[in-house]
């Protein structure tokens, strides 16, 4: 009767109601549970059933109390579940017994998120970090169950049984696959690290997309660059594919950057991997975050990418200069259609769109360019002669428009800065630097 091979999988979400976090960042059990059923969809696995697991003493060895674990197993057995996705970090023990009793594969959140990421990942940067945190994640599970063997065996690790050797064997070729995707994304690193350089000579300011998973920023992105006019630029011929450059409505150039989707509860030790990746959402000069605003969840999603971008060092003054895009305009029934346009038009810096149908892209297109024209102030800063570092600093973070000798040495530079850069400029030079006012690139 059925199809394609799928896997069967129960989600369960573990509620945990002792935990002391904030209120702020408690969401209701269903919600968080139908989080997790979306994220299991998205690896194409068939959900067999959802439960929800209350836990307010988490036990050591299996997370959930024993009634729990038992009604699971029946409930694996009805529904003939190959996995249990268990929305909650379980300790390799934990895991190793759950699945014991359950007769079922268990993945918990980590390792979930993990083959999310690993699916999506376009770059081959993307790519190496994603399969380092797999590995690292493995790493850390059979260190820490071959730790657990020897002490059950009474600390006589040295003789080594023929499981210890295949554990051991096998933390040896992980290692080795570590050393040589370090080596890797080291010189996919210094190789894009050379690309950002190129890039800073050139004054196409960075526009970068982020949004929790499935909001629709990939097809946004491709939407805005395959029917904007695509500059084509051989300084850009080996940019990275989630880079391009389009031209906004009034001519002024931009790179339009896709970043990795965010998730909520995202381990730090996956957002430390990913840090690299979102390097480029830190240093652009604009951020657009892209909600899914037809989803259930979008408040609460929303405040996720918020958090995460905070977490990734984003200020909340920058925070709050984040233009809102609010997607998927067309699922929207008539009525919520009218009231999110009401809400758009109270709330300064957000616009609807419609990444499929492509309404709204105007509009976003020309708030993007405000933006810039806003941020962006021409300043006069005199040099001493001997600061060859000060023109370096200018040259390397404003566009440098023109620039005069005087004969006692000294230069006079006129800079177009950025308004974050601004800052850091006035720290810098001090009174050497006089503000000759603000200028719209389109104007030119
Ligand atoms: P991640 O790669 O997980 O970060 O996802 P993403 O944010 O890049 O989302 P993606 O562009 O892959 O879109 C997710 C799904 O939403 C796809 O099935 C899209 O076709 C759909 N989608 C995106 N934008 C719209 C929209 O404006 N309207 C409708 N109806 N569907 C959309």
């Amino acid at each position: 009767m059925e199809g394609p091979k799928v896997t069967r999988a129960i989600v369960l979400h573990v509620d945990r109601r002792d935990r002391s976090a904030p209120p702020s960042s408690e969401r209701a059990a269903e919600a968080r549970l139908e989080e997790a059923v979306g994220l299991a969809l998205a690896i194409d696995l068939e959900i067999a059933d959802r439960i929800i697991a209350p836990v307010t003493a988490p036990r050591p060895s299996t997370l959930i109390g024993s009634g729990k674990v038992a009604e699971i197993a029946e409930r694996v057995k009805v529904t003939e579940a190959e996995l249990v996705v268990v929305n909650a970090q379980l300790s390799p023990i934990q895991q190793r017994n759950l699945e014991k009793e359950w007769g079922s594969k268990v993945l918990d959140r980590t390792g979930l998120i993990l083959e999310i990421f690993g699916r999506r990942a376009s770059t081959r940067e993307g790519t190496l970090q994603v399969e380092l945190a797999h590995l690292q994640y493995q790493k850390s599970r059979l260190v820490r169950s071959w730790t657990h063997l020897e002490r059950q065996r009474g600390g006589f690790g040295f003789l080594g049984g023929p499981g210890e050797s295949q554990l051991e064997a096998d933390r040896r070729i992980i290692q080795e696959r570590i050393n040589r995707i370090e080596k890797q994304l080291e010189s996919v690193v210094k190789t894009r690290a050379l690309h950002r350089k190129g890039r800073a000579r050139v004054p196409y300011p960075v526009i970068a997309l982020v949004g929790y998973t499935n909001a629709g920023k990939s097809t946004l992105f491709n939407r805005l660059s395959g029917a904007g006019v695509l500059a084509k630029d051989l300084l850009f011929a080996t940019l990275d594919p989630t880079m391009r450059v389009i031209e906004l409505p009034h001519g002024r150039k931009v790179i339009i950057s896709d970043t990795v989707g965010f998730i909520s509860d995202l381990p730090t030790s996956l957002i430390a991997a990913f840090r690299a990746t979102l390097e480029e959402v830190l240093s652009a000069d604009v951020i657009l975050h892209v909600r899914d605003v037809a989803h259930a969840d979008a408040e609460a999603q929303a405040e996720d990418v918020d958090r995460v971008l905070e977490e990734l060092g984003i200020d909340e003054l920058r925070r709050s200069h984040i233009i809102e895009v609010w997607n998927k305009l067309d699922l929207l029934p008539a009525e919520e259609r009218a009231a999110r346009e009401a809400q758009a038009l109270r709330k300064p810096g957000c616009v609807l769109v419609s990444a499929v149908t492509g309404e709204g892209l105007p509009a976003l297109l020309e708030l993007v360019e405000g933006r810039l024209g806003a941020a962006d102030t021409v300043y006069e800063i005199l040099l001493d002669p001997e600061d060859g570092q000060g023109q370096a600093w200018l040259h390397d973070r404003g566009e440098v428009l023109s620039r005069r000798n005087y004969e006692d040495g000294r230069i006079l530079m006129k800079v177009r800065l950025g308004s974050d850069r601004a800052g850091q400029a006035q720290a810098r030079f001090g009174n050497a630097m006089k503000l000759l006012g603000q200028r719209r690139a389109a104007a030119e």
